[in-house]
C-alpha cells in the first residue's frame, strides 16, 4: 500500500520539473508549486521511513534480500546456527540480523568446532588488532572479521537475549597446545546495564576464569570504569572487559606481553602467570532443532 503511495507521488511530482517555465510564471505559482513540492517531498520522506520500518520489523523477516557477495541471503538468520542450517558448512564471513537491527552485521561463522554453527565475538591471534579502545568501540565493535576483532556489546546483547546461548572459549598457547572452556549459559546485558556478563554451567579443559571475578560484572573500558576496584582495571591490565577487581582472565589484553597487561586466563596453568597467543570466543544457541 505504502508502495503504491509512493508512485503516484514520484508521477505527480513530475509535472514541476520543466525548469525553462520558471523564469516565466508568475512568483505566487512558483511559490505555490514549491510549497507543493516541499509537502510531497517530506510525504516521501513519511513513506520510505513507513516502508523502511515495516521492511525492517521482524515480522518480515522471512523475504530474502540479496548479500554484498550478490548471494541470497535469508534476513531471517539471526546467528551463525542458522547460517548454518540454510546449508552453508563453510567456516567465513556470513551477514547475520541481530534481533532489533535493521540491517545485517557481518560475522564469522567457525562450522567445523564441536558440529559447527558458532558465531565468533572475540578473536586474537596475532597482534594486528589493538584492542586498548574506548566504552564506544567496545559497544559497535572493531577489527577485521576474517582476523582479529571484537563483535561489539550491541550485537553480542541482541543475539545472546534473543535466545538461550552457549559459549565456547578457545585458548592456545605459543608452544601450540589449546585448551577449552564452554559454558551452557552466555548472555549479556543490555546497554543500560552497562553489557553485564551472566555466564554459567563451566566444563572444559583450561579451567573456569570467567565466572569468579567476571561473572554479573558489568563491561568496562579505560574511558567507562564500572569496576569495583579502586584502580580502573581497563588501564591496568590495557584492556575491555567485564573487569571486578580486577580479574582472572583478560583475552583483550596485550597481544605477546607478558605482563599484568598480557592475555590471560588464569586457570589455564594452574594459575601461574602465563601468556596465551590465541583466544576465541563463539557462541551458538542451546536448542538446536
Ligand atoms: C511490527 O509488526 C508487529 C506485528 O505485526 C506490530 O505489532 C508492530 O507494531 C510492528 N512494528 C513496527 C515498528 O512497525
Ligand atoms: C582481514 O584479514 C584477512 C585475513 O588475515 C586479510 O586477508 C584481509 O586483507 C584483512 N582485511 C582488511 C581490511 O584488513
Ligand atoms: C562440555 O560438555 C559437553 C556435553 O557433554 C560436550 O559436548 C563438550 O565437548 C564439553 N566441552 C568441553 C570444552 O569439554
Amino acid at each position: 500500500m505504502a508502495v503504491t503511495l509512493l508512485l503516484l507521488c514520484v508521477t505527480s511530482l513530475s509535472i514541476t520539473a520543466n525548469a525553462q517555465d520558471v523564469t516565466t510564471v508568475p512568483n505566487n505559482q512558483i511559490m505555490n508549486e514549491l510549497s507543493l513540492l516541499r509537502a510531497m517531498v517530506t510525504m516521501l520522506q513519511d513513506q520510505m521511513a513507513d516502508i523502511k520500518t515495516t521492511l525492517l520489523n521482524n515480522t518480515n523477516r522471512q523475504m530474502l534480500c540479496p548479500t554484498q557477495d550478490g548471494s541470497k541471503q535469508q534476513v531471517n538468520q539471526k546467528d551463525c546456527y542458522d547460517v548454518q542450517k540454510s546449508g552453508s558448512k563453510t567456516s567465513g564471513v556470513y551477514t547475520v540480523y541481530p534481533p532489533g537491527e535493521g540491517s545485517g552485521v557481518q560475522v564469522y561463522c567457525n562450522m567445523d568446532v564441536e558440529g559447527g554453527g558458532w558465531l565468533v565475538i572475540q578473536k586474537r591471534d596475532n597482534g594486528h588488532v589493538d584492542f586498548y579502545r574506548t566504552y564506544s568501540e567496545y559497544e559497535a565493535g572493531f577489527g577485521n572479521k576474517s582476523d582479529e576483532h571484537w563483535l561489539g556489546n550491541r550485537y553480542i546483547h541482541e543475539i545472546t537475549s534473543s535466545g538461550d546461548y552457549e559459549l565456547l572459549v578457545i585458548l592456545e598457547d605459543f608452544q601450540k597446545h589449546v585448551k577449552t572452556a564452554q559454558y551452557s549459559h552466555f548472555q549479556v546485558g543490555s546497554a543500560t546495564d552497562s553489557y553485564k556478563l551472566d555466564v554459567s554451567g563451566y566444563n572444559g579443559t583450561a579451567g573456569d576464569s570467567l565466572i569468579f571475578d567476571h561473572n554479573g560484572k558489568p563491561f568496562s573500558t579505560h574511558d567507562a570504569d564500572h569496576d569495583s576496584s579502586s584502580t580502573n582495571c581497563a588501564q591496568v591490565h590495557h584492556g575491555g572487559y567485564w573487569y571486578s577487581s580486577c580479574l582472572k582472565s583478560n583475552v583483550n589484553g596485550q597481544w605477546g606481553k607478558a605482563d599484568l597487561t598480557g592475555i590471560t586466563w588464569g586457570s589455564y596453568e594452574n594459575w601461574r602467570m602465563y601468556v596465551l597467543k590465541h583466544t576465541e570466543m563463539l557462541i551458538r544457541p542451546v536448542h538446536r532443532s
